[in-house]
């Protein structure tokens, strides 16, 4: 699934639309380059969950807790991470146990160290300087079982809703 944003409004609006479909547990990546928009989406997502205080990039902090919202919000930037072992001293599966949504900027790049379940985001460049394009990907059966509703919910930022890809 595609989707395109033409503003960093658009970006937050379109996270508002999957924080909707959010639920206990659940981990998001946001993969993609500096000033891709990952924090951007944080922003939206985190203030569709109800969250009152400014979501900023935790790229010093590695993890940010969020708990003003419907569920608590974890928000990790984990560039600085050097090895897979500082990973684990974050304590990742124990965030996880809480029941909180955890959004992970460069998650990408921990793949190994991630659960198996997790909606995968990955933002790059547009043509225009405020463009940019959102890949959806789906790993395990979370947020597979939610295609159709991320589709509708999508909708109105999709340039293709990967129907071609068989879900029925
Ligand atoms: N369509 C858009 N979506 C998101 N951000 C946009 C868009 N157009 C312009 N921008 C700008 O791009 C920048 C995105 O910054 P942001 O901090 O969200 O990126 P990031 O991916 O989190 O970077 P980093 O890897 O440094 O954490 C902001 O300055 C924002 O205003
Ligand atoms: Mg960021």
């Amino acid at each position: 699934m595609i989707a395109a944003t033409s503003s960093v409004d658009a970006t937050r609006e379109l996270a508002a639309a999957v924080a909707e479909l959010v639920r206990p547990g659940d981990v998001i990546v946001l993969a993609g380059d500096l000033g891709a928009g990952k924090t951007a989406f944080a922003q939206g997502f985190g203030a569709c969950l109800g969250v009152e205080e400014p979501i900023t990039s935790p790229t010093f902090t590695l993890v940010s807790q969020y708990r003003g919202g419907r569920l608590p919000l974890y928000h990790l930037d984990v560039y600085r991470l050097e090895a897979l072992d500082e990973v684990a001293d974050l304590g990742l599966v124990e965030l996880l146990d809480e029941g909180a949504v955890t959004l992970i900027e460069w998650g990408d790049t921990i793949a190994a160290a991630l659960p198996t379940d997790f909606l995968e985001i990955s933002l790059t460049l547009g043509d225009g300087d405020d463009d940019r394009v959102l890949t959806f990907a789906s790993v395990g059966p979370r947020w597979g079982a939610r295609r159709r509703a991320l589709a509708t919910v999508l909708g109105p930022w999709l340039v293709t809703d990967g129907a071609e890809e068989g879900t029925c």
